[in-house]
């Protein structure tokens, strides 16, 4: 695991851009994991950017995001498809069809979450990129998640029905329940960059870099990745003990 620190958002947003697209040029069809939430959003705008300005393209590249509300319509401006319609897909060349997002068909959502993995079988994610929940959550796998679990219909826990309420209107219209790649997903991927900004993140940042791991904190599953990347602004970073800009185990 490997973590860098920066001064702040913009910085660490940059330094995330960054190495997306390094990976994106060493290999034009890459298969990568994308996350929603407010952290990502600078680093898309910057990828946005790079895609303007022709250093990158997205013609061969295939996404699969992590999680998905279930029962609110993709139209929906909650919904994460709309979100990535809105911080990404639209302002880039990337083809409808290597667009993946997990299905939020509240009637079916076993078979949602079953197709997901088919799709994702066979398409191994080259980088994975991840933000992290107060409590640890990644994806949408909340403290006491199976660790072996592959697309799941979860029950959000109520911090985190807390933390994503300033999205909606009011706590009420939060959904209940989301469909999110499990933790064997996620680790399946070959790379993985985590990425979190913000004082109110800095306990989970401790506990994914520190452990131990176990279910209370789904994050700290990633100290068993080969290749895991945690890009931080210094106010995420406050409880680590870092000397310098960096820190490695
Ligand atoms: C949601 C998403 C997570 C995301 C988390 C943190 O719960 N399912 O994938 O990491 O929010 O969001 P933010 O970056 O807004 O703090």
């Amino acid at each position: 695991m490997q973590i860098f620190k920066y001064k702040d958002y913009e910085e660490m947003s940059k330094a995330a851009a960054a190495f997306v697209i390094r990976e994106m040029i060493k290999k034009p069809d890459l298969i990568l994991g994308l996350a929603t939430g407010d952290t990502p959003i600078r680093l898309y705008q910057n990828l946005i950017k790079a895609y303007q300005d022709y250093i990158i393209s997205f013609k061969e590249v295939k996404t699969f995001n992590l999680d998905e509300y279930v029962g609110i319509d993709a139209n929906n401006p909650q919904s994460y498809h709309y979100f990535m319609d809105n911080h990404l897909f639209k302002h880039i060349d990337i083809l409808p069809e290597n667009i993946n997002i997990p299905a939020n068909d509240p009637d079916d959502m076993e078979k949602s979450a079953e197709e997901y993995n088919k799709k994702m079988f066979g398409n191994q994610r080259d980088l994975q990129i991840l933000g992290i929940g107060k409590n640890g959550h990644i994806g949408f796998n909340e403290p006491g998640t199976q660790l072996g679990n592959m697309t799941f219909i979860v029950k959000l826990d109520e911090e985190t029905r807390i933390d994503n309420s300033r999205f909606f209107g009011s706590l009420e219209e939060v959904p209940t329940h989301a469909i999110t790649m499990g933790i064997k997903n996620i680790m399946y991927s070959k790379k993985i960059l985590l990425l979190a900004s913000g004082k109110s993140k800095a306990k989970a940042i401790y506990k994914t870099a520190y452990g131990p791991v176990n279910d209370i904190t789904p994050s700290s599953i990633l100290q068993l990745h080969p290749d895991v990347t945690i890009i931080v602004d210094e106010d995420a970073a406050s409880l680590l003990n870092m000397e310098g800009n960096f820190l490695e185990f």
